[in-house]
């Protein structure tokens, strides 16, 4: 007789994609969130590859996979190959979650949501009527910009190194209700700003931001979408600038794949005990 172990080939299999791969925390997120809402998974890592990066996502849903994170350098590949996707995939033109929906790959993003869950429910801080800053108009701005927008803020202004980009992208929402305006880091000189959002790549560079003395309120919140073992350098000039809270990205990491795992399986796992055991692993 077979013996299979931990049932493993009746399990609804779901796995997250990138390149890197290696370092990804997703399979042990979804696998605790399995483990606590009793969900019977199997969660694995996928090394993409450029050329054949849609080749790769069919194959898997051909071989009954049921759903697939998205990671660098292929959410916006991931975006283009679905059939079908969620309006906040469509603004943020990239996918970060798929699954096979009758026989179509749907797509959806969920970062956007998992910022703000990070903030309302973890850290307790709303956006509405607050002024924005969002730093950056690469993927990670556009990934998230439709969930802050929809949470109705005073204003949000996007500053980007590339000014262009960050008009580009202002420009997308002019006939919202909320008030967005794209420029440079210059343009930051006499504004002011009760929440600050990291969504620039310099942590990863090593190179440090420069914002005007003032830009933070007094008591503002500054938050780092990257999350790392040590405070971030952005945390840290939050910290030095009085900021009231001063957070990196890790809860958002965890909230984004919480909202994956609720579409996939139907279940909301609870996110506190998770995020605390990738903190205390990151020590
Ligand atoms: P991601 O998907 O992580 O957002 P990306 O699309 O390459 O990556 O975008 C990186 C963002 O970080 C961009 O807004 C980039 O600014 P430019 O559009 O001018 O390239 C920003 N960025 C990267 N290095 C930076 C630096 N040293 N100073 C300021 N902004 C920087």
């Amino acid at each position: 007789m077979q013996i299979i172990e931990n049932n493993i080939a009746f399990c609804d299999r779901y796995a997250v994609i990138g390149n890197p791969i290696h370092h990804s925390k997703s399979p042990r997120i979804h696998t605790m969130f399995a483990a606590q809402t009793g969900q019977n998974i199997k969660y694995s890592r996928i090394l993409g590859k450029t050329n054949c990066f849609a080749a790769q996502v069919r194959e898997f849903f051909d071989n009954g996979g049921k759903g697939l994170n998205v990671t660098l350098p292929f959410k916006q590949d991931a975006y283009r190959l679905a059939d079908q996707c969620s309006a906040i995939a469509e603004i943020a033109e990239a996918a970060n979650t798929l699954m096979m929906a009758n026989g179509k790959i749907f797509a959806d993003n969920t970062d956007g949501l998992g910022i703000v869950r990070d903030f309302v429910y973890n850290h307790r801080i709303n956006f509405t009527k607050h002024t924005i800053l969002l730093l950056g108009a690469g993927g990670a701005a556009y990934g998230i910009i439709g969930s802050l927008l929809a949470q109705r803020p005073a204003h949000l202004f996007i500053a980007n190194r590339t000014p262009t980009k960050a008009i580009a992208l202002a420009n997308k929402f002019v006939s919202y209700p909320v008030l967005v305006k794209g420029g440079g880091f210059e343009d930051l000189k006499n504004q002011h700003f009760d929440i600050i959002i990291n969504a620039t790549s310099t942590e990863l560079s090593g190179e440090q931001l420069t914002l005007p003395q003032g830009c933070l309120i007094n008591d503002g919140v500054v938050y780092d979408m990257l999350y790392a073992d040590a405070p971030t350098a952005f945390v840290r000039w939050g910290v030095e600038h009085g900021a009231r809270v001063a957070v990196d990205g890790l809860g958002m990491l965890v909230e984004q794949a919480a909202e994956a795992f609720l579409l996939w399986r139907g279940v909301r796992p609870n996110t506190s005990e998770v995020i605390k055991n990738l903190r205390d692993c990151l020590r």
